[in-house]
């Protein structure tokens, strides 16, 4: 069906394709049962369990596709297992001027400079309060800092912690987006003292307890800390697990002593998990010609090109924390193949965007479908048998 609508919405712009399919996914939501019929839902080989919530599928919702959480119930329809909404920030944001998001179809990738736009943290826990939650369905809230250059050092912070206050409730995870590559001012958080002094104020913002919880997944095969019952999210009273969203590696390869430092300091305030990873700032080994691409400009890079570096940050990240933390690993994610990979590599968890633009909504029941083909191949009994396996 994509298949055949895909060079329809190829002819649009990119973000015109998009507000296309956010129609399509709002008609959908109005009919969860019609879209649930269409796309199953995943073996139960395939649940993971993380910071004691448990993934009825390893695939989620990447962050940037459902930026104001309008479309949780459509998700979950889907057969997700969670997703990913925001990055939302305090304030709210227009974001850049358009164009800001482009199609490199050569590549199976995608550029975009979007800036942040979303409807402020304010709207968007309102909006998460009056939202039904689907059952066995997990909702992460991305935070990141208001796009605007002159919010800056203890200013950044306290703009970030006012997002935590009037988020977390509504969050069965936070991930802190400390890694957009579309701002101004630049990355203002993922220096060693600035993510300090951020991750202080969120930790103090929760009330001391940081991300509680576990820093285990299933991968280990520890049983969850944080054992009782969980609270229904938006009942929620303990502070919801932090997870933060890092810089994708260069072409090169991982810089472990600087990886390692921000993992340190993550580690030491509480943070239980990692997003690894965001977009890419350079065009490094891309087949689309240097003039378009000078054309497009600056902006982040997403889909097939980000897999390797995605990989490789996702199996170091594993090896430096002794498998202990769960990894959403995200980042040209366009198959089964390459989740499984991703999933060998040491991530419990998967995201996917840039792969949804190509493949369309078909493309999770594939990875469903492909991952318990692999698992029976390798003869294990759960994907949790696989985390970490070619680490
Ligand atoms: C993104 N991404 C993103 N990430 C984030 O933390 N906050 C955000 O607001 C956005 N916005 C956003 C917009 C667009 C148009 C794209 C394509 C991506 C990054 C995204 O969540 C993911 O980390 C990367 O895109 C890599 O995954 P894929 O796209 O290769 O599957």
């Amino acid at each position: 069906m994509y298949r055949l609508v895909r060079p329809l919405l190829f002819r649009l712009d990119a973000e015109a394709a998009h507000g296309w399919g956010v129609r399509a996914a709002r008609l959908g939501q109005r009919a969860p049962g019609v879209v649930r019929a269409l796309f199953p839902r995943a073996d139960g080989r395939l649940a993971q369990t993380a910071w004691g919530l448990r993934f009825a599928s390893p695939v989620g919702l990447a962050a940037g596709f459902d930026k104001n959480a309008a479309l949780v119930g459509f998700w979950a329809a889907l057969g997700l297992g969670s997703a990913e909404v925001g990055s939302v920030s305090a304030r709210p944001s227009e974001g850049n001027a358009r164009p800001r998001a482009f199609r490199l179809t050569a590549d199976g990738a995608l550029v975009n400079r979007m800036g942040l736009n979303n409807d402020g943290a304010e709207a968007v826990a309102a909006r998460l309060a009056a939202t039904p939650r689907p059952p066995g369905f997990v909702l992460g809230v991305n935070v990141a800092k208001t796009h605007d250059p002159a919010i800056l050092g203890e200013a950044g912070v306290d703009d970030f912690r006012r997002s935590v206050r009037l988020l977390a409730p509504h969050a069965d995870y936070l991930a802190l987006n400390v890694s957009c590559p579309n701002t101004a001012e630049g990355k203002t958080f993922e220096t060693p003292e600035a993510l300090d002094a951020l991750l202080g104020a969120v930790r103090a913002e929760l009330g001391g307890h940081g991300a509680q919880g576990t820093g285990h997944g299933a991968t280990n095969g520890s049983p969850p800390l944080a054992s009782s019952p969980l609270p229904r999210p938006h009942e929620r009273r303990e502070p919801p697990p932090v997870l933060v969203k890092l810089s994708p590696p260069a072409a090169g390869g991982v810089d472990v002593g600087a990886v390692d430092e921000l993992v340190g300091i993550c580690l030491g305030h509480g943070v239980v998990g990692f997003v690894a990873s965001n977009t890419a700032s350079d065009r490094d080994g891309l087949r689309t010609d240097a003039g378009t691409l000078d054309g497009i400009g600056r902006g982040g890079l997403s889909g097939r090109p980000l897999a390797a570096r995605a990989t490789a940050l996702t199996r170091h990240l594993y090896r430096t924390t002794d498998g202990g933390v769960p990894i959403i690993g995200v980042g040209g994610i366009d198959s089964a193949e390459a989740a499984y990979a991703r999933v060998r590599a040491g991530a419990t968890l998967l995201q996917v965007y840039t792969g949804l633009v190509y493949e369309g909504p078909g493309l999770i029941g594939r990875i469903h479908r492909g991952l318990v083909r692999r698992l029976d191949r390798d003869g294990l009994a759960t994907l949790a048998d696989a985390v970490g396996a070619d680490a």
